[in-house]
């Protein structure tokens, strides 16, 4: 026989039961309970069957009924289920930024009639949009943006008479607008609406004339990035509130722009570059609210300066490339009070360029390429921003005029804003899942992208833009009670589509983690735009990581089905009375078993054995290393004296020890207890005894001893590169010795990227990780965070991000995707330091954004004398190579690591430097000098004394200990 129906309604009526005991309405559980099913992982405190009573992390409940989930940056994977109807009294639904959730929308969702959020940006649900959405008649916010729905808009949204904000950009969405058709309605029925944003989509079709009415209170139409064809409607003059409108990038957008354009006084935003526009150039006079205006790439037909170039007060930028505009340009225009941009490219601009003294302040860019101005008059103080006349009769071919050079050359841009760093102290190197905020506190930050779809601004480098942003958010997040210490913002830059978008970090307040709750509050305020940014930034979405809870997230078919099984088999005993009892005892159970289920990071090492056990069959055959006894170590360290203490860092100690052969070691004592310490020991054993290079240290031997972790290393007696670039440690380098060093470096990392097997990642690429012998060679150390690659043949792992900040690639800190050009990139930041002798990272100043703003290829030396460590003298005889040195270390830290070269193409290039520099740089000739400098020295011996691990428990930084 079969019971399942029976288990059913003993199920439903066990259910309902055990409302007696919960708050929570049971349709409500039940549909939770079936929805959450699909997702994985749940937020951890989703036990029990009372997710009111104990307040589940992301559902809030007006009585006992589900009113909203906020789930967003939850990392959830699966469906939305159509369970979803269960909820009928739901009101806020939010699950954006949940990457891996996906599948179509339930249809069922159409029955949801209190919805007034429905929130599910950057997700990857697919499929069609449902015609049941437009039964949410209640929906107020509507934002399925950043998915890949497919498919055209129904037209049934056209009921939704209370929507304010409508949101599908950034989807696969193909067909038209649709609008009334004398009996269904369309998109023109949305006359509540402020915000159509459509853009990123292949939408098609003309753009009918009726969507633009005067009953509509449109703010902001955004229709870019389609295939809209025919030419704009002239009703668009009748949207009077319109403050941006974006026709941008619709490549068969073609005939006039509508005279009445200019009946839009309101309209801050104008883009319509990249299509076929004809016609008159638009007359853009009495729009004085314009502040950002693009009409690019059109086919406008010719046409003199306009008149109302010199009329528009808040003008920031004016984008009008290619559109064959003749004549004078009017001095007025460079001292708009506003312009910041002016981008003229590719027109017919003549006669003599004149800039007054009274430019204006905020001006940084004037781009006249190709056009055809002949003369150049600057009166007054001098104009000293990037201007660019290359193409423009008065560059004559060989002009050494700056602005006769192509950008890029003698016009590097500046670089984008990136929020200060108020560090007091040194700042302290942060553990591996934690980055340094603003004010120098080691923490897990919130982090997302930013997308401004119409910002009113065009200078990317200037902090009046951004600093009012940082401000502006920490206020109102504060306002809110969310738990936001200090805010970074950096990186800005146009997308492709014209979005401006920027990186965002929120760092908690008090505490190294955000909590699951916390990240619910504060994803719903950035995913439904209750976080307004300033006004000069214009309408935006936010995309957010997954956030890395502290202890993951519980795995939910267990901790669920452990609820529910118990409940199903009571019921069989039958009897109400008993039922109630026995599901009481079965709840008070489970709620005392709760104990959510963490997801250990397990070790991913390629090598997995035992190594608290010494006996013989699980310690690996190690090439190479010998095992030590702790009495043997304790021997040659004479006990571990303090007269051998040659360093010693959060890991524990390092001593000098003499073999009874008379080989030097230095041998490294973890302190004892410490599980990462353990892997790192374990990594760092795997890898060097499979590893055998010159400039790799290498590994003598290592001790298991009761419960120690000690590692023995050949000696390096002449301590770490950090420390003779500090000062520290005594030992002069000069520039061919610096260039030899790095040299050494090269190979060390190129051997590990290239010729070990399989390829290691180094991870930690590090001044204080290279090591220097006796004659000065460098050597590679402390493989503790090191990565084998490409076992798969792929050659990068995903992988948590670990390394030091400063060095560590920003291109992996952003994809987790770890490959050997993240060691370039920390390789090209140790050349950094080697020719300036800074800490990559400091007080806010960080040594690859300082080099790249400073470096001007017309200059000697690149002009970078300020920035050169003075022991080196800033001569270019004495420098010989600097510039190549320089650009090379400038394509190691390239952004996109493609760009970056292989470690071996960086080694043959240090190799031609050397070659310019004089010679091989080699020591046995140094002068008396530098040899008393040697005799000098201290011995130390970090060994890795900059680990990311220096910290002492809990998560908060503790004082390093520097080497003695
Ligand atoms: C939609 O708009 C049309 C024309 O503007 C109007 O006649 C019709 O009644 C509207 N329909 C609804 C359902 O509002
Ligand atoms: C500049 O162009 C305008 C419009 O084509 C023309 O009338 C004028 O003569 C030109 N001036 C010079 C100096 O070439």
């Amino acid at each position: 026989m079969d019971l399942s129906p029976w288990l059913v309604v003993l199920f439903t009526a066990l259910v309902q039961a055990s409302a007696i005991l919960a708050d929570t309405d049971s349709q409500d559980y039940t549909g939770l309970v079936a929805i959450a099913d699909n997702w994985n992982p749940n937020p951890s405190n989703w036990i029990g069957n009372d997710p009111c009573g104990d307040n589940w992390t992301g559902i809030i409940c007006t009585g006992n009924r589900v009113t909203s989930i906020r789930l967003s940056s939850f990392g959830l994977s699966g469906f939305l289920s159509g369970d979803i109807q269960s909820l009928s009294e739901l009101v806020h639904l939010d699950l954006s930024y949940n990457k891996e959730l996906g599948g179509s929308l339930p249809a069922s969702i159409g029955s949801l009639s209190n919805l007034e959020n429905l929130i599910l940006v950057g997700c990857s649900f697919s499929g069609e949009l449902p015609n049941e959405l437009g039964q949410l008649t209640n929906i107020i916010f509507l934002s399925l943006n950043s998915n890949k729905f497919s498919g055209s808009i129904p037209a049934s949204l056209g009921r939704l008479s209370n929507l304010y904000w409508f949101d599908l950009a950034d989807n696969q969405l193909t067909g038209g607008l649709p609008i009334f058709d004398g009996t269904n309605p369309g998109l023109d029925n949305l006359t509540n609406t402020k915000h159509f944003h459509f853009g990123m989509n292949q939408l098609s079709g003309t753009i009918p004339s009726q969507i633009f009415s005067s009953d509509m209170k449109l703010i902001h139409v955004l229709l870019d990035n389609n295939n809209f064809s025919g030419s704009i409607p002239s009703t668009l003059g009748l949207l009077s509130p319109l403050e941006v409108l974006r026709f941008d990038n619709n490549p068969l957008l073609s005939g006039p722009v509508p005279s009445n354009i200019n009946n839009l006084t309101k309209l801050a935003e104008l883009h319509l570059e990249n299509g076929k526009l004809t016609g008159p150039l638009p007359d853009l006079t009495g729009m004085t609210a314009l502040s950002f205006v693009d009409m690019s790439n059109n086919s406008f037909n010719a046409s003199d300066v306009p008149s109302w170039f010199t009329t528009l007060p808040s003008l920031t930028s004016l984008f009008l490339e290619n559109l064959n505009i003749a004549g004078q340009l009017p001095q007025a225009l460079f001292s708009l009070p506003a312009i910041q941009t002016l981008r003229l490219r590719g027109n017919r601009f003549n006669g003599t360029l004149t800039i007054g003294s009274d430019f204006s302040a905020p001006l940084q860019l004037i781009d006249l390429q190709d056009n055809d101005i002949s003369s150049f008059t600057i009166s007054g103080s001098q104009y000293n921003k990037t201007l660019i006349l290359v193409g423009n009769p008065i560059c004559v071919p060989g002009s050494s005029e700056k602005y006769c050079t192509p950008p890029g050359k003698s016009n590097p841009a500046a670089a984008p804003y990136y929020t200060p760093m108020n560090c007091s102290v040194l700042p302290p190197t942060c553990l591996s899942d934690q980055l340094l905020s603003p004010t120098c506190i080691c923490a897990v930050p919130y982090r997302g992208t930013l997308f401004f779809r119409s910002p009113s601004f065009s200078d990317l480098t200037s902090p009046s833009n951004f600093v009012p942003l940082e401000q502006d958010m920490k206020v109102k997040f504060t306002r809110l009670n969310l738990p936001v210490d200090t805010i970074s913002i950096h990186d800005p830059s146009f997308a492709q589509s014209n979005n401006l978008q920027l990186s965002l970090e929120l760092f908690p307040s008090g505490k190294v983690h955000f909590s699951e709750q916390d990240i619910s509050n504060i994803g719903f305020v950035l995913s439904n735009q209750t976080y307004k940014p300033p006004s000069l930034f214009g309408p935006y979405y936010f995309i957010a990581q997954r956030y890395p809870f502290a202890n993951g997230l519980q795995v939910p078919s267990e901790s669920k089905s452990t609820n529910r099984l118990p409940l199903i088999i009571g019921v069989s005993v039958g009897g109400a009375v008993l039922v109630t009892v026995l599901l009481a005892l079965v709840i008070v159970f489970a709620k005392r078993k709760r104990s959510p289920k963490k997801n250990e990071e397990r070790s991913q090492s390629f090598v997995s054995w035992d190594m608290k056990s010494t006996s013989a069959s699980t310690i690996p055959q190690l090439r190479g290393a010998r095992t030590f006894t702790f009495d043997e170590l304790r021997k040659i360290t004479n006990n571990f004296s303090e007269a051998n203490d040659i360093g010693n860092g959060g890991y524990g100690k390092v001593y000098r020890g003499t073999l009874p052969s008379g080989q030097l070691v230095a041998v490294k004592r973890s302190q004892q207890g410490s599980l990462q310490g353990s892997l790192e020991f374990r990594t760092e054993i795997e890898l060097l005894s499979r590893v055998h290079h010159k400039n790799v240290v290498s590994l003598v031997g290592f001790c298991l001893d009761q419960d120690e972790q000690i590692l023995v290393y050949e000696y390096v007696p002449n301590g770490t590169l950090k420390e003779s670039l500090t000062g520290k440690s005594g030992v002069r380098l000069d520039w061919r010795r610096r260039l030899r060093v790095v040299l050494g470096a090269a190979k060390g990392i190129s051997y590990l990227h290239e010729l070990a097997e399989p390829p290691i990642v180094h991870r930690d690429i590090k001044s204080s990780n290279v090591l220097l012998d006796e004659r000065l060679n460098a050597k590679v150390s402390d493989f503790g965070l090191s990565k084998p690659l490409g076992e798969d043949g792929r050659g990068q792992v995903t992988t948590q991000v670990k390394g030091t900040m400063g060095y560590l690639d920003p291109e992996y800190y952003m994809t987790q995707q770890l490959t050997d050009k993240s060691d370039v990139y920390s390789f090209g930041v140790l050349m950094l330091e080697v020719l300036t002798a800074k800490k990559p990272l400091e007080r806010g100043r960080y040594i690859v954004r300082e080099v790249k703003a400073a470096v001007d290829r017309t200059k000697d030396l690149y002009g970078l004398h300020e920035l050169l460590d003075p022991v080196l003298g800033a001569s270019p005889l004495a420098l010989a190579g600097l510039e190549q040195y320089v650009d090379l270390a400038l394509r190691c830290v390239e952004e996109a690591g493609a760009d970056r070269p292989s470690m071996s193409e960086a080694a043959a290039e240090i190799e031609r430097v050397i070659k310019m520099a004089g010679g091989p740089g080699a020591p046995g000739h140094e002068s008396a000098s530098e040899s008393m400098s040697y005799a000098s020295r201290t011995p130390r011996h970090p060994y890795g004394g900059d680990s990311p691990f220096d910290y002492s428990g809990g998560g908060m930084p503790s004082s390093r200990v520097e080497p003695k």
